[in-house]
């Protein structure tokens, strides 16, 4: 007989210092990734995404903020990885930790904490907040069979299986979604009473329609909640068969469940169990879709049987392909983020990750896009732009020269008094275009759409483009001062739009960003989006650029990419693999 929960479920609670407005806190989080093997694109993805989210705010000026990340240390999958390179679990952690602390850092994640789920203060929030759980009549010991999937490090349910044959042509069961093997496991663990908080979990998310990004994600986990089984969740394993893990409170001959023990990373992060307070439930994390319904079911039910709130939004992105192919140690199509930055730069590398990365859908990963994309708009379209518009030929003063009321004369003034202004139609849809495209950023941030905010940015550095080729103002007779106004005002207009395209950029491409602006002498304190007013002369306001000596820093913006050499031979072993590995 089970027995009934003693004050279960109870209904989420949120502090009252994390609605929104200036000064508020929020801790962005990374998945915290597993020890078991080196940094692959996936993973840096998700963390340039949350990266991202966390360079925004703080451009923003919004208040403090954390980018937490780190290494999920525990678990079958790491002390089988362990034992098939003849290391022990902790050597191997400390190895592969080390790993993706460096690639995180090469690739300028500005990350505030870096927790592994095998450090002292992590495992004492984990076991207070299992003594959270079982106070709260959350948990109960019962005897759990069922299908393990290792990789996964989760049971799997009938429906989610498939009949194969491995490698030695037995007939096995694997997962319908990995196609990893699955084995029968039967235990007496402690359970989790997850049936219980169908209701409640429904009714969180009915009332914060944005707690899941983007939409689809949110529907799938309501058909989840509304659809299927909510069986109770197995969430500890004999410790005689997993000794690499937190053991029990109270009991020392069970390990706590890998699950339960990398999502309260999130809260060791901010102190728990004394400093949380101060920043939960303000988190927003940052997740593939393969763990979606750990973040957006498992870990809300967990916080709220412990007397917690959930967390305030799950931000779930898709995967990248490799060629069209699952990326996979056996292809041998794993592409390594260190050597992509080393090739592609690091903030070439970012910003193809996160133009061409669609949140809600796979993308796939080749070479030749990488190249191709950010020759074309970073070192073409937006370091080429920078280039002419600065080169000594057309502005030997190399100041930020001054624009022509009168030649670019508001559009009302413009009509009224049909004067002697230079500006046609089109230049004043790139005006407007650029005036309007901080506006557009932000909402394109907070709606998880940074794709969409970068090609914003793209299509406006295209205008722009077209606005300098329109009146060429290399052809201008500078000896004749009507022309040099013009040409001044076209140069002012013209790096107006490259100041606000390099301050909007810095969450994404940080280096160049810094370049470009440094350049257009923008000093530290005028980087933020509150200083970004956009060609203010036009509105008849001061600039408080014009006439500034620019920065000495004349180098390329963006050097042009070359195709790694290594790729055709590359190309060649995946259409025909001769290894084997593969059958
Ligand atoms: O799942 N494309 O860790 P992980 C894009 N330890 N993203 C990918 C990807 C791909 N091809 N492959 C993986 C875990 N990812 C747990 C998390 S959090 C409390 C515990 C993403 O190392 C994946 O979706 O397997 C996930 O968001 C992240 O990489 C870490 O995966
Ligand atoms: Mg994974």
């Amino acid at each position: 007989m089970l027995r009934a929960p003693r004050r279960l479920p109870c209904p989420p609670r949120r502090a009252a210092s994390t609605g929104p407005g200036p000064g508020r806190r929020l801790l962005l989080s990374t998945p915290i990734f597993y020890a078991n093997g080196p940094p692959h694109i996936g993973h840096l993805y998700s963390a340039l995404l949350a990266d991202a989210l966390h360079r925004y705010r703080g451009l923003r000026g919004a208040g403090p903020g954390r980018l937490s990340t780190g290494t999920d240390e525990h678990g079958l999958k790491i002390q089988q990885a362990a034992a098939a390179a003849g290391t022990s679990p902790p050597e191997l952690c400390e190895r592969v930790s080390g790993l993706f602390r460096q690639a995180l850092t090469q690739a300028a994640v500005s990350f505030t904490d870096f927790i592994r789920t095998s450090e002292p203060r992590h495992q004492r929030a984990v076991c207070h907040f299992w003594g959270a759980l079982r106070d709260s009549g959350a948990l109960y010991k019962g005897c759990y069979e069922g299908w393990y999937c290792t990789p996964e490090e989760c049971f799997l349910p009938e429906s989610q299986l498939a009949e194969r044959r491995d490698a030695q042509g037995r007939p096995c069961k694997v997962s319908l979604e990995t196609g990893h093997q699955v084995h029968w496991t039967k235990e007496e663990n402690y359970m989790f009473r997850l049936s219980a908080f169908r209701g409640p979990l429904r009714d969180w998310l009915r009332d914060n329609p944005q707690a899941i990004a983007p939409e689809p994600f949110y529907r799938r986990v309501l058909r989840w909640l509304e659809e299927e089984d909510l069986p109770d969740l197995s969430v500890s394993r004999e410790r005689s068969r997993l000794p690499w893990g937190i053991p029990v409170p109270s009991d020392p001959t069970q390990t706590i469940y890998v699950w339960v023990d990398a999502l309260v990373n999130y809260l060791s992060v901010v102190g728990y169990p004394e400093g949380h307070g101060q920043w939960w439930p303000a988190a927003r994390h940052v997740v593939g879709k393969d763990i979606l319904k750990f973040h957006a079911v498992y870990w809300p039910a967990l916080l709220m049987a412990a007397g917690l709130a959930p967390p305030e939004r799950i931000l779930v992105h898709s995967h990248w392909t490799v060629r069209g192919q699952k990326m996979s140690k056996s292809l041998g199509n794993v592409v390594d983020p260190a050597a992509s930055m080393d090739h592609y730069t690091v903030d070439g590398f970012r910003y193809f990750l996160l133009r061409q990365g669609v949140p809600e859908r796979d993308c796939d990963y080749y070479e030749e896009k990488v190249v191709k994309l950010v020759n074309s708009e970073l070192a073409d379209a937006l370091g080429g732009l920078l280039n002419r518009s600065t080169a000594p030929s057309i502005n030997p003063s190399n100041t930020y020269p001054s624009f022509s009321e009168a030649c670019f004369p508001k559009l009302s003034d413009h009509r009224e008094a049909n004067g002697p202004g230079r500006a046609c139609a089109e230049d004043y849809e790139l005006v407007a275009s650029v005036a309007s495209l901080p506006l557009q950023v932000a909402a394109y941030f907070e709606g998880f759409q940074i794709y969409k905010a970068l090609e914003r940015v793209a299509l406006c550095v295209r205008q722009s483009n077209g606005f300098f080729q329109r009146h060429k103002p290399w052809k201008l007779d500078r000896t004749d001062p009507g022309e040099q106004r013009w040409l001044d005002t076209v140069l002012h207009v013209t790096l107006e739009c490259l100041r606000v395209y390099g301050t909007l950029l810095q969450p994404v491409t940080p280096h160049a960003a810094h370049r470009l602006l440094s350049r257009l002498a923008v000093g530290p304190e005028e980087r933020g989006l509150s200083a970004l007013t956009f060609l203010p002369r036009y509105h008849g306001k001061p600039s408080p650029f014009e006439g500034r000596q620019l920065g000495p820093d004349t180098g390329l913006l963006f050097p042009r990419l070359e195709m790694p050499r290594r790729t055709r031979a590359d190309t060649k072993e995946l259409r025909s693999p001769t290894n084997g590995c593969c059958k």
